[in-house]
């Protein structure tokens, strides 16, 4: 990804300092700083807090915490794999990734475990740069039909986007913004209108930066304004990811994302998920009641964080001291609503019979 005219991506094994190197997400974006991580509890605490978010970047960054558990100590493969596996209970490419590493290791001596679980993130890390940017040139098409089909050739293509599909989720190019990073490159004139994503803000914070970073038009909004936008025929279509998705297409991802699914089909337009097929968990057929919905501290509600005038950063409080606060992070998006699943492999519609074809 671009930052300031420099390439970096999310996560890094820097072969010099044999360092794990991260974007430390949470002061995005109002300073841009880099962390090394060095050991298991460093990496669970990046993931725990947020430093490194998504759900591919999470997979890849808890392989990297393999290693630097088995670094510290080679013994402990399974209380490693257990911690890193409770830091984040939604996003399935943890488990992907772990079960990864973990069949990496099968009769791998003792010795050589630390240096395998390297390799095998680092591998992962290769992986996923390759199969966003495939995303993104599949779900490119897409947008290249909705371009073609729109007759005011004067206008814009708007799309509307929810949390951070970005670069900064996976270990480059992003899945939801892969998409629409290859339809600019292809020279469609991309325009996205961006939910902040309450509570954390990931679109205000991350997804906007993100964009800029890249040159591709956007807008802020809030939460509750997607609805009205389509009503008002200025969205032409949705792009979001997913931390979890069924065999049968339902889709997990940012709480909101259910709403703007919803307000789209009301609207007739299309509803895109773009993921990776480390995301689909072929385990499960119904999200609703099968998926794991992580809740976060109330603090995350009731408090807000941001930068003063004078440069200082702030966290505020918005509410009364006690309140009861709920704090649900995800939310399930029914097969039903969804137009097109877009993955490395392809563009699926959301259901079994197609979902199927992506199991090896
Ligand atoms: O809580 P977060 O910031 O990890 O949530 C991230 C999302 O919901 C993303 O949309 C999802 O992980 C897909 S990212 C490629």
């Amino acid at each position: 990804m671009n930052v300031n005219g420099k390439q970096y991506q999310s996560i890094w094994f820097d072969e010099a300092l044999n360092s794990v190197n991260i974007i430390d997400q949470t002061c995005l974006p109002h300073k841009f700083e880099t962390l090394i991580l060095k050991t298991l509890e460093d990496t669970c605490h990046a993931i725990e807090a947020m430093q490194v978010r998504g759900a591919p970047l999470i997979g890849v960054a808890a392989a990297y915490g393999m290693y630097l558990a088995l670094s510290e100590n080679p013994e402990k493969v399974s209380p490693a794999l257990e911690r890193l596996l409770a830091t984040r209970p939604t996003a399935v490419n943890l488990r992907w990734a772990l079960e990864r590493v973990e069949k990496a290791l099968e009769e791998v001596s003792i010795e050589r475990r630390s240096s395998v679980a390297l390799a095998t993130a680092r591998e992962l890390e290769r992986e996923d740069m390759a199969i966003c940017e495939k995303i993104g040139e599949h779900g490119a098409t897409l947008l290249n039909e909705i371009w073609e089909s729109k007759a005011d050739k004067s206008a814009v293509l708007n799309v509307l986007t929810h949390c951070n599909a970005g670069a900064l989720a996976t270990v480059d190019w992003g899945t939801a913004l892969s998409v629409i990073y290859k339809a600019a490159e292809k020279g469609i004139p991309v325009h996205v209108w961006v939910d902040e994503t309450r509570p954390r803000n990931q679109g205000a914070a991350l997804t906007c930066w993100e964009l800029a970073q890249h040159g591709v038009s956007h807008t802020l909004i809030v939460d509750n304004a997607g609805g009205h936008l389509m009503q008002q025929g200025l969205v032409d279509c949705c792009v979001v990811g997913s931390d979890r998705t069924t065999i049968t297409g339902d889709v997990c991802n940012k709480i909101g994302t259910y709403l703007k699914a919803l307000a789209a089909h009301d609207n007739s337009i299309p509803f895109f998920v773009a993921l990776p097929v480390s995301s689909i968990d072929f385990t499960l057929s119904d999200g609703v009641s099968e998926i794991p919905i992580e809740e976060r501290s109330s603090e995350e509600v009731s408090h807000i964080s941001g930068i003063a005038e004078n440069g200082e950063l702030l966290t505020v409080r918005m509410t009364v001291k006690d309140i009861a606060i709920s704090n649900f992070a995800f939310d399930v998006t029914p097969a039903r609503l969804i137009s097109k699943i877009i993955t490395e492999k392809g563009i699926f519609d959301a259901q079994e019979s197609e979902l199927l074809k992506l199991k090896t």
